[in-house]
């Protein structure tokens, strides 16, 4: 008997208006200020932080007493959230409205001895393909895998869009100090420009090229493996040999056989992985082909590590658990509309793109699990660039603007490119930033800040005000020792985590993505138009769609 996720209006259970009320002083300046809260008890830093799978959190400087935190704990009870996480973990069809299984935690499990209701163990299906795609790795890196001249693979081009190209992309830029000899691209965008621009630089027999669709038919990308697949033909002239350079990772069987892509080289997955978390499947295969197929599997394992301290460990001590509930806290009862990822790392630039797509495309929903529409808000926006970057764009607003924003800072305590003093210039401005968006600076202290630099009482007036910070701006700071491919498992794998308890909690379906679709339909609509020839009729359009494409039309004619 498949369980279906409880289905639980949050505003209704008590601890959610108790929450309410108790939001109230916060969100006045009335209540304690995080000033106020670090000076009443000297341990919080010790008390708000904890450590699990080589990460440690500190979640002191958010904007919380104890009382709030032990509410939000009650909240997820009352939403039943520990029977959603054993639902996922189960295999049971959560994302309803597409009836399938949500079993990316059994991509990183191939021991697991789980047996769906259709008969199908993804214990067995995940070793399997692992044990291809390594056997494929380790022939591509040794040379045994070769083009259609007999020369080995210098470059491998990853078309995918959306998560087929997020995850691996992201990926293989964190690991970059893993990397081996081989090139690695990717191509997601349709713009010609993205395609053009790669394959300019790429000799077609030495290129291996991945095409990485779960559903084989996603316009972007098979607009791009066909086009790529063109130039192969026009530049080796070999039309037989797309089978030696074209490799695919989905899940269509067919639509890959009509591309010309041999089964032995298709490395499928299955339909309980969703696009923004299949990173860990045959999608992979560009990370494991970046870094070596070991490497790739101490970020499977990094990510189960962390999939055990979730389902297991005692919410108090639990990381995604509590990063989920700071998170409804400063959405829902702060009314912080967004989150910013800030990672005090190079090699996480990707990071926050690739987390915008996890989670605004999991949790940007404004309809229930009965069908009806939230009275409440759901998923934030969530942006960010990587520090010290961000500092000189856009933390003017973090710090001075009118709106809150909540931020997590990530950072590795051990450089893996050593120069001279950056790696501490680095971490000094990330625990800097933290600390200025706590504790702000107040009109006293700008004033005897410029006194005692012998600034007139006439300069001081006029500039004080500018140089105030108001402070109380809640953020997470996150530290690991080193980013190995394990740490950054268990990295990803505790977002994921929490954007699945925000979704329990918010009653909606974090898994399907409808959202998506409209643009998508109207797109295919439209395309006839431009094809068509100038005056081809826009009748029926709205005008300023119709508008646009006469112009369009009219510009492509010198
Ligand atoms: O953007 C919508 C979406 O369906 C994502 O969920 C998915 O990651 C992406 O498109 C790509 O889909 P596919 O892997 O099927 O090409």
């Amino acid at each position: 008997m498949q369980n279906l996720l409880p289905k639980i209006n949050p505003t209704e259970t008590f601890a959610w208006k108790q929450l309410t009320q108790h939001a109230l002083g916060f969100r006045e300046g009335e209540k304690q200020t995080l000033n106020q809260l670090f000076e009443a008890d000297p341990q919080r830093a010790e008390r708000w932080s904890l450590e699990a799978e080589g990460w440690y959190l500190d979640f002191s400087k958010n904007l919380l007493d104890v009382q709030g935190l032990a509410l939000l704990r009650r909240l997820a009870e009352e939403c039943r959230v520990q029977e959603g996480i054993e639902a996922m973990f189960n295999g049971d069809r959560i994302n309803e409205t597409e009836r399938r299984a949500v079993l990316h935690t059994a991509l990183r499990d191939p021991s697991s001895s789980l047996c769906l209701a259709d008969g199908s163990a993804p214990g067995e299906l995940v070793k399997e393909v692992l044990g291809r795609m390594e056997g494929f790795v380790n022939g591509v890196l040794d040379g045994t895998v070769r083009g259609c001249t007999g020369l080995a693979f210098t470059d491998v081009v990853n078309i995918g869009i959306g998560g087929s190209d997020l995850g691996p992309l992201m990926v293989c830029e964190a690991l970059a100090p893993y990397r081996n000899s081989l090139r690695v691209h990717f191509v997601s965008n349709v713009d010609g420009a993205h395609l053009q621009r790669t394959l300019q630089k790429l000799d077609p027999e030495t290129t291996l090229f991945l095409v990485a669709s779960k559903t084989f038919t996603t316009q972007e990308t098979m607009a791009n493996a066909v086009s790529a697949r063109a130039w192969f033909w026009e530049q080796t002239g070999r039309r037989n040999r797309v089978d030696l350079h074209f490799v695919a990772l989905s899940t269509n069987t067919s639509a890959v056989k009509s591309f010309g892509i041999s089964l032995e080289r298709m490395f499928p997955f299955w339909d309980w992985v969703g696009g923004r978390y299949s990173l860990w499947s045959a999608i992979g295969l560009s990370v494991a082909l970046a870094v070596g197929f070991k490497h790739f599997k101490a970020l499977l394992a990094g990510a189960h590590a962390m999939d055990r301290h979730f389902r297991h460990t005692p919410w108090e001590q639990n990381l995604p658990m509590t990063l989920a509930l700071l998170g409804l806290w400063n959405r829902n009862f702060l009314g912080i509309q967004s989150l910013a990822i800030l990672p005090y790392d190079q090699c996480l630039g990707r990071f926050p793109a690739y987390l915008q797509q996890a989670d605004m495309e999991s949790n940007g929903k404004s309809v229930d699990r009965q069908g009806r529409a939230l009275t409440y808000d759901s998923g934030p926006v969530l942006w960010g660039e990587p520090g010290t970057n961000g500092q000189h764009a856009f933390y003017q607003l973090i710090h001075q603007g009118t709106s809150k924003v909540a931020c997590d800072f990530v950072l590795s305590a051990k450089s893996q490119y050593p120069v001279g003093p950056h790696h501490r210039y680095l971490t000094a401005n990330a625990i800097a930033q933290a600390q200025a968006l706590m504790q702000g600076r107040d009109m006293a202290k700008v004033v005897a800040t410029a006194s005692a630099a012998g600034r007139s009482e006439d300069e001081i007036q006029r500039l004080s005000p500018y140089q105030v910070f108001e402070g109380n701006r809640p953020s997470n700071f996150l530290m690991c020792q080193n980013l190995t491919p394990h740490a950054l498992g268990s990295l990803i794998a505790a977002y994921e985590h929490k954007i699945l308890v925000q979704g329990l909690v918010w009653n909606i379906y974090s898994f399907d993505q409808w959202g998506v679709e409209l643009g998508k339909v109207l797109a295919n609509k439209l395309l006839p138009l431009l094809e068509a020839q100038e005056n081809h009729s826009v009748d029926g359009l709205d005008s300023s769609s119709a508008a646009l494409i006469r112009r369009w039309q009219a510009w492509q004619k010198d």
